[in-house]
C-alpha cells in the first residue's frame, strides 16, 4: 500500500471508532432562555444570573440557562408575547406590565404610597393576596414562580420636584400601567408610556421631561446623567414576578423541574435580600456622580405628595378590584 492509501485507511478506521463515542455522548441540554430588560448589576439582573448558576449546578448540566439582559432579546411588550408563544421560556417582568394579559389586579402594586417599606410589601407578596395573583397567571398559560423585589421609586426631571405642584405639565415616562397613568395625572403631569430600553434616549433628547424608577434602574441606565434633579420621593414600588410558560414547565421531567424549583427558591431569597442594599448603593452612586442634584423631602412635603396622589386609589378601585385592594389595606394597615 502506498503511503497515501495507508493514511486514508487509517482515517476511515479512526472515524469508525468515533461513531460509538458520539452515541455515548450526553444528550443536548434543555435550554431555558431568560430574557429581561435591565442591567446585570440590578437586583433582577443579579438574581437571574444566580438562578442560572444554581440551576445548571443542580441539574448537573442537563439544563442550560441563557440569560439575555438589557432588552437584548426582547423589549417590554414583545417579551410577554414571546413567552406565551414559547420563543422564550422565562421572564421577570415588572408587576406594572401585567394588564395586557388581562390581569389588571397586578396594578395594585403601582398604587402610590401603598407600602411604607419592604416589610409592608412582603405582607402582600408573601401572603394570600400574592398567592392569589400568581394563581391567576395559569389562566393565561403561565406559571408565576415567585416575586422578586426591586425597590421604591424616585422621581427625576430637569427641574426640582419638591412639591406635587412642580409636576404640573411635566411629560413623564411611565411603564404601561393605567394606575401609573392616573397617578401622574393626579398631580397634573402628562404621562407617556415608553419601553424601558427607550427611556435614556427619550430623556436625553427631551422627548420626555422626567421619569420614575427605583435608584438601581436609574443609576445602571445612567438616567441621572441626563436628569438635573432626582427627588427621593419613595412614592411607589416597582418589583417583579418570575414567569414561565406553563406548557413548557409542566412538560419538563419531574426531577429537572424539582431541581429548578429549588434553584428558583434560593434565587428568590437572594433577589429579596440584595434589593434594598443595591438600591441604597445606587442612590449613593447617583449622589457621588454629582451629575444630578438630590432632593430629600421633609415629612411635611412627603405628606403633600401622598395627599395629592391619594385619589389614584379611589379612581382605580374598580379597575383593580375593590376586594383585592381592601385585602391589601388590611394586610398592611394602609389608611386612605
Ligand atoms: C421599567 O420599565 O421602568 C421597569 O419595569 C424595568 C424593569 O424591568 O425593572
Amino acid at each position: 500500500m502506498k503511503l497515501n492509501q495507508r493514511l486514508k485507511s487509517l482515517i476511515v478506521a479512526v472515524a469508525a471508532l468515533a461513531i460509538p463515542m458520539t452515541a455515548l455522548a450526553a444528550p443536548a441540554p434543555i435550554v431555558i432562555k431568560f430574557s429581561h430588560v435591565v442591567a446585570n448589576e440590578t437586583p433582577k439582573g443579579q438574581a437571574a444570573n444566580y438562578f442560572k448558576k444554581l440551576a445548571e449546578e443542580r441539574t448537573k448540566g442537563r439544563v442550560k440557562i441563557e440569560v439575555y439582559p438589557n432588552s437584548q432579546l426582547f423589549k417590554d411588550k414583545e417579551e410577554m408575547e414571546a413567552l406565551q408563544m414559547g420563543s422564550v421560556q422565562m421572564l421577570a417582568p415588572s408587576l406594572a406590565k401585567f394588564a395586557p394579559l388581562g390581569l389588571k389586579e397586578f396594578e395594585l402594586f403601582d398604587l402610590p404610597f401603598i407600602f411604607d417599606d419592604y416589610a409592608d410589601l412582603h405582607k402582600v407578596t408573601q401572603g394570600p393576596v400574592g398567592a392569589k395573583l400568581l394563581k391567576k397567571l395559569e389562566t393565561r398559560g403561565l406559571i408565576g414562580l415567585g416575586y422578586w423585589d426591586n425597590g421604591f421609586k424616585v422621581m427625576s426631571a430637569n427641574k426640582p420636584l419638591r412639591n406635587p405642584a412642580d409636576m404640573r405639565g411635566q411629560k413623564m415616562r411611565i411603564q404601561s400601567s393605567k394606575v401609573l397613568d392616573s397617578q401622574m395625572r393626579s398631580v397634573g403631569a402628562i404621562p407617556q408610556v415608553l419601553a424601558f430600553s427607550e427611556v435614556y434616549q427619550a430623556l436625553q433628547t427631551g422627548v420626555v421631561d422626567g421619569t420614575e424608577n427605583p435608584p438601581s434602574n436609574l443609576y445602571t441606565q445612567k438616567m441621572h446623567e441626563v436628569q438635573k434633579y432626582v427627588t427621593i420621593s419613595n412614592h411607589g414600588y416597582l418589583g417583579y414576578a418570575v414567569l414561565v410558560n406553563k406548557k413548557f414547565w409542566m412538560g419538563l421531567p419531574a426531577d429537572i423541574r424539582a431541581a429548578l424549583e429549588s434553584a428558583m427558591k434560593d434565587a428568590t431569597n437572594y433577589a429579596n435580600s440584595v434589593a434594598k442594599k443595591d438600591n441604597d448603593l445606587a442612590m449613593a452612586g447617583v449622589k457621588k456622580s454629582g451629575k444630578s442634584q438630590i432632593i430629600t423631602l421633609t415629612a411635611q412635603e412627603k405628606a403633600a405628595w401622598r395627599k395629592a396622589m391619594d385619589k389614584t386609589h379611589q379612581d382605580n378601585m374598580g379597575r383593580i378590584g375593590a376586594d383585592t385592594v381592601k385585602e391589601v389595606y388590611s394586610a398592611t394597615g394602609y389608611k386612605p
